[in-house]
C-alpha cells in the first residue's frame, strides 16, 4: 500500500482551510459571541421542523464559507446525484447505495440493472403490512392455535442495531399487548435469557440477515429452533412460529423456513442503512403499518432536503462539513452523541454503526493510503445519564470532544416538570462547555484559594444543538436519514467507499479457523503466534467440557 499525496490535502480548499485554521485555533468562543451579538440566531439552520445551532463551534462565518468550498470543490454535488441515479458507487462490491428508494414515493422511478425498484420495494411494505396487521390482530395462530404475544427478532449488525434503536424510539407508539426481544450475541447468554420466560407456543422469531450466512444469527438461529421444537414437539410448528428476512431465499430454505415467510430485500440496501426496509419488521410489527410508513415519509423529506438545500442551508452537509473540521483540522479522534431522550438510548450504539463501519476506511477510492484522517471514535449516552459519568472529562479533560445534543420541546411523557429539569441540563451543558468559566468567575464566587486551578472551566468546547419539536415516526425518521447522509457526505469528501466493510473479515475468518481447535477433540498442533497459542491451551485446559 502506497501513501500518495491525496487530491483531498492538495486541494485549494483544503490549504485554505489549514491557514484559517491556523488562525482562529485560538480565538474562544466567549469573544466570537460577545463580537456578534446576532450569532446565536445567524449560525443556525432549519428544516422539516429540525432547528439546528452550530454557532457553539469554533467558526466563523469565514470557516462555514471554506468549508462549503471544500464541499463543493471534493464533487460532493456529483456524488449525491450518483448515489440517488443509482450508480454503483460501492464501487469494491459493485453495488448501488439506495436506502434512500426504500422511502421513495409510490409514482418515483429509481432504476437499477435496468428495473424500476420503487415498485418491489412497495410489494414487499405491503406484505410486511398484511402479516403485521395479522399478527398483531391475533389473526396469525401458532402452532397450538394461541396468538403471538412475544416476537424475537435475531440478528447482528444492522439486522439488530436499528430495529432495535428503531423500536425502543417509537415505542411509546406500540401495541403495548405484544413483548419484543432482540436477541444478536453469539454468547448463549443473549439467547438463554430472552427465552427463559417465554411460552414457545406464543412466541414469533424473525431470523434478520441479509446474507443469512452470518454465524452468530444462524447459531442462535438453530438454538431457537431447538428451543421452538423442544416445547411444541413438532417440525410443522416451524412454519408459524419463524419468518426470515433476508436477500438470500436458497439458504432461508435452506434453514426449513418456508420462503412464503420470507421478507426480502436487495444487495443494494447496506446493513446498517437498512432497518427501513423488511429488516424493520420487528418495528413494524410494534408500531404497525401506519407509523412505519409515517416513518419512511420523514425519511423521504429528508432525503429530498438532503439532495436539493443549498449546501450552507443542508442540515446533514452541514453537520458533515463541522466534523470535517474538528476531525481534521483540530485533529479531534472522536465525536460524542447526547440524546436528551429516554427513547433515544440506543441512537450512540446504532450511529456507532452508521458511522464507524462507514468511514473507518485506510484507503480511498482509487485505492491508495489515505494522508488525512477519516472517520472518529462516536460515543456517547443519554442525557442526563452522561453527565454523571463522563462529562467531567468532557468539561475538564485534555481531549477536544464534539459533541452532539439532540433534545425535543415537548415529551411524550409529561410527568411534573421532569421535562423542563431534563431541558434545563441540555441547554446549561452546551452553555457551559462553551463559555467555561474564568479564574476571575472563581475567584469571585469565593472558593478557597487551593481550590482555584481545579474549578476553572476552559470551555471553547463545540456543540451542535439539534432542537426538534416532538419525537414522532416522522421527525425520528428525519433524523435518522440526516446522520445517514451526514456520514455520506463526510465518506464523499475523504474520497473513500462508505458502504463497504472488508474489515470485519479477517476476524471472522480467524475464529472460523480456531473453532475446531476448542473442540474437546482438537488437538491438533496450534500455529498461531506465541500469545494466541498459550491463551487457546489455557483456555482448553481451563474449560470443564
Ligand atoms: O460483519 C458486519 C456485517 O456484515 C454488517 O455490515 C451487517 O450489518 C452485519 O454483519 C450482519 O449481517 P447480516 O445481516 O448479513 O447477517
Amino acid at each position: 500500500m502506497t501513501q500518495t499525496e491525496s487530491s483531498l490535502t492538495a486541494n485549494s480548499a483544503w490549504q485554505t482551510l489549514q491557514s484559517h485554521h491556523a488562525q482562529i485555533s485560538n480565538v474562544h468562543m466567549r469573544e466570537l459571541f460577545s463580537a456578534d451579538p446576532d450569532r446565536g440566531q445567524r449560525l443556525t439552520a432549519e428544516a422539516l421542523g429540525i432547528y439546528l445551532d452550530y454557532s457553539k463551534n469554533r467558526i466563523t462565518d469565514e470557516t462555514v464559507k471554506l468549508l462549503v468550498e471544500l464541499a463543493e470543490r471534493s464533487g460532493l454535488r456529483s456524488r449525491i446525484d450518483a448515489m440517488f441515479r443509482g450508480d454503483k458507487i460501492n464501487a469494491t462490491e459493485e453495488r448501488a447505495v439506495l436506502h434512500v428508494a426504500l422511502r421513495a414515493a409510490k409514482d418515483q422511478s429509481i432504476v437499477v440493472d435496468g428495473e424500476d425498484v420503487v415498485p418491489e420495494v412497495h410489494a414487499v411494505l405491503d406484505k410486511m403490512a398484511a402479516f403485521c396487521d395479522r399478527v398483531r390482530s391475533g389473526q396469525w395462530k401458532g402452532h397450538t392455535g394461541k396468538s403471538i404475544r412475544t416476537i424475537v427478532n435475531i440478528g447482528i449488525g444492522g439486522s439488530d442495531l436499528g430495529p432495535v434503536m428503531a423500536y425502543e424510539a417509537l415505542r411509546h407508539y406500540s401495541q403495548r399487548d405484544l413483548q419484543f426481544r432482540f436477541v444478536s450475541n453469539i454468547d448463549g447468554t443473549d439467547l438463554a435469557e430472552a427465552l427463559q420466560d417465554l411460552d414457545p407456543a406464543e412466541t414469533l422469531f424473525i431470523v434478520a440477515s441479509k446474507t443469512f450466512t452470518t454465524q452468530e444469527t444462524l447459531t442462535n438461529a438453530h438454538s431457537a429452533r431447538r428451543w421452538c421444537l423442544d416445547g411444541l414437539g413438532d417440525e410443522a410448528a416451524i412454519a408459524k412460529h419463524f419468518v426470515a428476512v433476508s436477500t438470500n431465499a436458497e439458504q432461508v430454505a435452506a434453514f426449513g423456513i418456508d420462503t412464503a415467510n420470507m421478507f426480502g430485500f436487495w444487495d443494494w440496501v447496506g446493513g446498517r442503512y437498512s432497518f427501513d426496509s423488511a429488516i424493520g419488521l420487528s418495528l413494524m410489527l410494534s408500531i404497525g403499518p401506519v407509523q412505519f410508513r409515517e416513518m419512511l415519509a420523514g425519511m423521504h423529506a429528508m432525503d429530498t432536503h438532503f439532495q436539493t438545500a443549498p449546501f450552507d442551508q443542508n442540515l446533514p452537509v452541514l453537520l458533515a462539513l463541522l466534523g470535517i473540521w474538528y476531525n481534521n483540522f483540530f485533529d479531534a479522534q472522536s465525536v460524542a452523541i447526547l440524546p436528551y431522550d429516554h427513547y433515544l438510548g440506543k441512537l450512540t450504539a446504532y450511529l456507532q454503526q452508521l458511522d464507524m463501519e462507514s468511514n473507518g476506511k485506510q484507503v480511498d477510492l482509487e485505492g491508495n493510503a489515505v494522508d488525512y484522517q477519516t472517520g472518529p471514535i462516536i460515543w456517547g449516552a443519554p442525557g442526563t445519564n452522561g453527565q454523571h459519568a463522563f462529562y467531567q472529562l468532557i468539561h475538564q479533560g485534555t481531549k477536544m470532544i464534539p459533541c452532539d445534543f439532540i433534545g425535543f420541546c415537548e415529551t411524550l411523557n409529561p410527568l411534573g416538570n421532569h421535562h423542563d429539569l431534563l431541558m434545563a441540563n441540555f441547554f446549561a451543558q452546551t452553555e457551559a462547555l462553551a463559555m467555561g468559566k474564568t479564574e476571575a468567575e472563581v475567584r469571585a464566587d469565593g472558593v478557597d484559594e487551593f481550590q482555584v486551578p481545579h474549578r476553572i472551566f476552559a470551555g471553547n468546547h463545540p456543540t451542535n444543538t439539534i432542537l426538534m419539536g416532538r419525537l414522532t415516526s416522522e421527525s425520528f425518521g428525519q433524523l435518522i436519514a440526516m446522520y445517514e447522509h451526514k456520514v455520506f457526505v463526510q465518506g464523499a469528501i475523504w474520497n473513500i467507499n462508505s458502504f463497504d466493510q472488508w474489515g470485519v473479515e479477517l476476524g471472522k475468518v480467524l475464529a472460523k479457523k480456531i473453532v475446531p481447535e476448542l473442540a474437546p477433540s482438537g488437538s491438533e498442533p496450534l500455529q498461531h503466534d506465541s500469545s494466541t497459542n498459550a491463551l487457546i491451551e489455557r483456555y482448553r485446559s481451563g474449560k470443564k467440557s
